[in-house]
């Protein structure tokens, strides 16, 4: 089914059909999004950026691309300046912005929000990150990375390091890795491991799935390294965030044993989980991948807002 007009909630709402042909527009949108050529596919369009939780990357990345594809938004970066503070319900909010805008982008800190949002607006919604469910279009710019590091998806082995309890991106990513056939190894502090339902996911879906405690045995033969921050705002309990806090580290030293082409990634932002050092290494693709961010979202918009033939 064509991406137009449809919401964009989960990853589980891509079949790999559409995975691959979002990813291959995406291609396409490179030069676009570098300014290198020029297309406006979106001038009468304009995406609502509906922000309730802090973002540098995903909110800017998607302005950015509603920009280069000719479009205009009207945004939300601070839920404290709406109306919401005088008592606004969410679904008032969002049914009122899909009367002023052609697609809506919703972060917010609660999982289900985005669903919510696509319940209220009768124009699309694409969710930025629901609290700790999903974040669909990070997974699909961490898959671009990966193709583009790798030039394919399938097989690869795939190291999930960090908070895989409260990580949306890996909560996304994980199934998008199924979906591929890649091989996946979860490396977490063992109060941050992957939730039962999510592995049991994975597992139904016939995919590869292991646990490896040991950083260093697990990334040895490993493609990719995909590593997230420990999402400090998800936890109730202070104490409990700093028994986790440092638990893991990647420098210089302990990729020494990995494969040449170990790619490394993470959503960023960072807090200390990947040290300078390794930007200079070959390892680092983790900037490439916060690029990529545009060219992958200027061709979702594309295909839910637009014709999604273009580019090329
Ligand atoms: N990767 C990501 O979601 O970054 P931001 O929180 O800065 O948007």
């Amino acid at each position: 089914m064509p991406l137009r007009g449809r919401d964009l909630i989960s990853i589980r709402d891509l079949s790999r059909e559409e995975i691959e042909e979002a990813l291959a527009a995406a291609k396409k949108m490179v030069p676009y999004a570098e300014g290198a050529k020029v297309m406006h596919p979106l001038t009468d369009k304009i995406v609502a950026m509906a922000f309730f939780e802090p973002s540098t990357r995903t909110r800017l990345s998607f302005e950015s691309a509603v920009q280069r594809l000719g479009g205009s938004c009207i945004t939300i970066a601070d839920a404290s300046v709406t109306s919401m503070r005088k008592g606004e319900s969410l679904h008032d909010t969002i049914r009122m912005l899909s009367s002023y805008a052609d697609a809506i982008v919703i972060r917010h800190p609660n999982e289900g929000a985005a669903r919510l949002a696509a319940r209220a607006s009768d124009r699309p919604v694409l969710n930025a990150g629901d609290g700790a469910g999903q974040h669909p279009t990070q997974t699909l710019l961490d898959l671009a990375t990966m193709q583009e590091a790798f030039g394919t998806l399938s097989g690869l082995k795939v190291v999930l390091l960090g908070d895989l309890k409260f990580g949306r991106t890996v909560h996304s990513l994980a199934h998008a890795l199924a979906v591929f056939g890649c091989e996946i190894v979860l490396t977490s502090p063992p109060e941050l491991a992957l939730p039962v339902p999510a592995r049991r996911h994975l597992e139904g879906m016939g995919a590869r799935v292991s646990e490896q405690a040991d950083l260093r045995r697990a990334i040895h033969d490993a493609d990719v390294l995909y590593v997230t921050r420990i999402q400090k705002e998800r936890f109730g309990d202070e104490a409990e965030y700093r028994r986790v806090a440092g638990s893991y580290r990647i420098d210089p030293s302990v990729l020494e044993g990995a494969k040449p082409r170990l790619a490394v990634l993470h959503p960023l932002p960072r807090a200390g989980e990947i040290a300078p050092e390794v930007d200079r290494t070959p390892h680092a693709v983790y900037f490439r991948q916060s690029f990529l961010a545009v060219p992958v979202r200027m061709a979702l918009l594309d295909m839910i807002l637009g014709s999604g033939k273009r580019g090329g």
